[in-house]
């Protein structure tokens, strides 16, 4: 199905789809007769977030927040843009972030900051991958799904330049392909 932009399939979608069961199932135990508001970071979180969301077993909310850290390329350039904020409050709510990737962590960090301003009843972090190797602040997800290592990764969600988000799998890049 790939082409040679793809260097070889990560994580397969059975196993995805295993993981996100757990991860839903372990949220529906923390927050057990409590309501959620679930909040996707976008665009890359929206596949995982879809599938996430109906694995949770609560009373739910779902909203969505964009923030962008990235130009164009493989690495971070460490300045956090709003471009778009939540829709409805969230004081009082019980709140899960969740997002594609923790790569330096700064944008979840800043994200993190900005929503516990709003004085949220709780915070979390939901994110699908984990690339602790690559951190240029200390910052610790509360679910997690994978942990990676060092290579470019597209697909669930994730992209390179905007492409690739639909792929079904998690894959890594070709070297070739960015340079890396
Ligand atoms: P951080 O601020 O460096 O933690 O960057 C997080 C954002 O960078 C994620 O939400 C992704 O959009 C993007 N990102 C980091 N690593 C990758 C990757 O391997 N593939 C695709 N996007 C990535
Ligand atoms: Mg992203």
């Amino acid at each position: 199905m790939y082409g040679k932009e793809i260097k070889k399939v990560l994580i397969s979608k059975d196993a995805i789809a295993k993981r996100v069961a757990e991860l839903g199932a372990e949220i529906s135990r923390d927050f057990k007769d409590e309501s959620v508001t679930l909040v996707c970071t976008l665009r890359g979180a929206c596949v995982f977030y879809a599938d996430l969301a109906r694995a949770i077993d609560t009373d739910l909310e779902m909203d969505f927040i964009s923030v962008s850290s990235y130009g164009a390329g493989t690495s971070t350039t460490g300045e956090v843009k709003m471009i778009k904020d939540l829709s409805s409050p969230i004081q009082g709510k019980n709140v899960i972030i969740v997002e594609d990737i923790i790569d330096s962590g700064v944008t979840l960090s800043y994200l993190k900051k900005l929503l516990e301003a709003r004085e949220p009843k709780s915070l979390k972090i939901c994110s699908l991958l984990d690339k602790p190797s690559r951190r240029k602040v200390d910052f610790k997800g509360d679910y997690v799904g994978f942990e990676i290592e060092n290579e470019y990764v597209v697909g669930y969600g994730l992209d390179y330049n905007q492409k690739m988000r639909h792929l079904p799998e998690v894959c890594v890049l070709s070297p070739e392909v960015y340079g890396g």
